[in-house]
């Protein structure tokens, strides 16, 4: 009988909770008459890395895959029709003169002999295709050298999926000598999947090199810059830094094809193409089209910081190739080029005109400086080895450049026995800010918030430099951008935030995908040829970021920072500049609940607002068919007296700005 009646309590409790919302009421207090900490406005940024294809193929807006036929099968991405009546030959190595630039990083041109005048043709596939839109204009430029003016026209257009053409211009290659040329055109009809079809008019020899097509509408109108869309959603989320090149990227899988900064400065045409290094690092996800081309380099990484306000931070080889692939070290007395390049790569950033690398800069288009205030030593070492060529780095930046911030890392994991040693030695160190990189469960994510609840104030900032929550595991194809992954990293971020006073950088990644030639899931921001979108964990970053506030106040519950006690998580902040009290608040629960926040000794005006972003189900996410499925919605709040009353719907992230007076 008595457990019949307790039965029935559980149960009523259950419906009860279920229909109507948790019984319970959480009370939390803000203090708003202290400063815990000033927020760093780097707090919140974005990790870049040339993986899914989110330079070349991407953010890069280049249509054309292999314009300088440089792909370790030099005509891979150039498709031959009609090769029976004539033949396309590769004529490679430095024997052959490229007169234009005179470099030996281009080495490779085509050369293409054409028999009779029915119309040869080369088509270039693009990057699974080129996405033009209708009524779009395109630049195209091309190298050429015409032997004896044997070839009268080049004939350049779109093709749609059925060859139909969509857009037309053409050139008359007038030189025996490499000429550049270049022409216009629009596109005719919007087309996902077109191609960009060559045909020539004439018989003989025609050497081509460096065939390029990008969208006049480009992110700033810059000439063969990037592409609108895509930079638009980065701009959109103010991030605070833009970390680059990389991630593993950075390292290499021998230290032969480790990023080098230096090969992706200049001139374009003389930054050596060489092959991507996820071109083949998952067996079951090869992409054996991937490379890099650097036509996104460094200075254009700079710019692209400079553009969207986040303070750049680039991450350089310390002389040990991916621990993952081959784990090749540079031994410690021969570190003097690795350490060099960081050097350099300080003077290229912030040096005078007159310095070699300001030069550079300066001549590329920037004489001001970047303002580089942060340099990455390393990205996911581990090990001994690492710490003793840290050291090294560190002894020879700080002597010249003792201002630099230097970022180390703590391995590939936030926890086991590399991290526990790299925390350890690094601290021993003195290192200023670590990077700490987390693809763990959205459980783990929950269960986190406290993790920087303990850590040492006077110690090392915390750069939480990679994180995303993986359903169902890491290195998982089957990884989703699904709301539960993005409400959990929203759980963990009230941690970040609330512990700002250690945490000083924070960024998603991977950061974007291609969706028809991605390596690893889940990643931030979406795109195909056309269209790009935000994720759920995108809007999550975005929030955090547009709602940072410059103030660290306390939020507690019976004097408690708020963990996930009844799922609930929370943090707050004060924007001086703004003038706003602005409250954090998440509810990983199933059921909506009652929130009160007791924002004491404020004196605070009744307006404010309150943005929500919700679903009702774990699974759900935005896809390019609903890319808002899952995006914030914003109301009007009347504050009524010192406490406003909420309700957090089930599976909410929620942000409470209220004006001060
Ligand atoms: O973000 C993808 C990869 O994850 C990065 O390249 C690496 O740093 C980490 O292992």
């Amino acid at each position: 009988m008595k457990n019949n009646i307790i039965t029935k309590i559980i149960i009523g409790g259950l419906l009860f909770n279920g229909l109507y919302g948790f019984a319970q009421k959480t009370n939390l207090e803000v203090d708003v008459t202290k400063t815990i900490t000033k927020i760093q406005p780097t707090m919140f940024g974005l990790f870049f890395e040339d993986i899914n294809f989110a330079a070349d193929g991407g953010l890069y807006a280049e249509m054309v895959k292999n314009r300088s036929f440089e792909f370790d099968k030099p005509l891979m991405g150039w498709e031959q029709p009609n090769t029976k009546r004539s033949s396309l030959n590769m004529q490679s190595g430095t024997a052959v003169p490229i007169k234009v630039s005179g470099n030996k990083t281009n080495t490779n041109f085509c050369r293409v002999l054409i028999n009779d005048d029915k119309g040869y043709t080369i088509i270039n596939e693009g990057f699974r295709g080129m996405g033009v839109k209708k009524d779009a204009k395109y630049n195209l430029s091309l190298k050429a050298a015409n032997h004896d003016g044997a070839i009268k026209k080049i004939i350049i257009q779109f093709i749609d999926k059925d060859k139909k053409v969509i857009g037309e211009t053409s050139i008359v290659p007038a030189s025996n000598e490499w000429k550049y040329y270049t022409a216009q055109f629009t596109a005719t009809q919007t087309e996902a999947k077109a191609k960009l079809k060559i045909t020539f008019e004439g018989t003989g020899t025609i050497d081509l090199d460096m065939i390029s097509l990008f969208p006049e509408d480009t992110w700033m109108n810059r000439k063969n810059g990037l592409r609108k869309d895509i930079v638009q959603l980065l701009y959109d989320m103010k991030p605070g830094f833009l970390r680059f090149p990389g991630g593993c990227i950075v390292e290499g899988r021998t230290l032969a094809d480790r990023y080098q900064w230096k090969k992706s400065v200049g001139n374009v045409e003389d930054r050596r193409t060489m092959m991507n290094r996820w071109n083949v690092e998952f067996s079951n996800k090869q992409t054996p089209d991937y490379f890099q081309s650097f036509g996104l380099g460094f200075y254009e990484y700079f710019q692209l910081s400079e553009d969207i306000g986040a303070s750049p931070l680039p991450i350089l080889s310390c002389g040990m190739a991916c621990q993952y692939n081959t784990g090749e070290l540079a031994p410690v007395e021969e570190l003097d080029p690795y350490i060099q390049d960081a050097l350099d790569l300080i003077e290229f950033a912030n040096g005078a005109e007159t310095t070699a690398w300001g030069k550079l800069r300066t001549d590329m288009g920037h004489p001001k400086p970047f303002n580089l205030k942060f340099i990455g030593v390393g990205n996911e070492q581990w090990g001994p080895d690492y710490i003793e060529r840290y050291k090294v780095f560190e002894k020879a930046i700080k002597a010249k450049y003792p201002n630099i911030t230097i970022v180390s890392g703590s391995g590939p994991s936030p926890d086991g026995e590399h991290f526990d040693f790299a925390m350890q030695e690094l601290k021993k160190l003195d290192a200023e800010l670590i990077d700490e990189h987390y693809y763990k469960s959205p459980q783990w994510f929950r269960e986190n918030a406290a993790r920087y609840d303990k850590y040492d104030r006077k110690g090392p900032k915390i750069f939480a430099g990679e994180y995303a929550a993986q359903s169902p595991a890491a290195d998982k194809s089957s990884n989703r951008n699904n709301w539960e992954c993005a409400f959990s990293e929203a759980a963990f971020m009230t941690g970040l935030e609330r512990n700002a006073e250690v945490v000083n950088l924070c960024s998603y990644a991977p950061l974007m995908a291609h969706e028809d030639a991605w390596q690893w899931t889940p990643d931030m921001i979406w795109f195909n040829n056309l269209e790009a979108f935000g994720s759920a964990n995108y809007y999550v970053q975005k929030l955090f970021s547009l709602n940072k506030g410059t103030d660290l106040l306390s939020i507690t519950k019976d004097g408690q920072p708020l963990t996930g006690q009844n799922s609930l998580y929370a943090s707050a902040v004060k924007d001086v500049n703004s003038k706003e009290i602005i409250v954090k608040l998440v509810n990983t629960a199933a059921t909506a609940q009652e929130v009160t926040v007791d924002l004491k000794g404020s004196k605070l005006l009744s307006k404010g607002s309150i943005i929500t972003l919700t679903s009702p189900n774990l699974q759900d996410e935005n896809t390019f068919a609903s890319p808002k499925k899952i995006s914030p919605t914003e109301s009007e709040y009347n504050l009524k007296g010192e406490k406003a009353q909420l309700n957090l719907p089930a599976y909410s992230v929620i942000v409470l700005k209220i004006k001060m007076k």
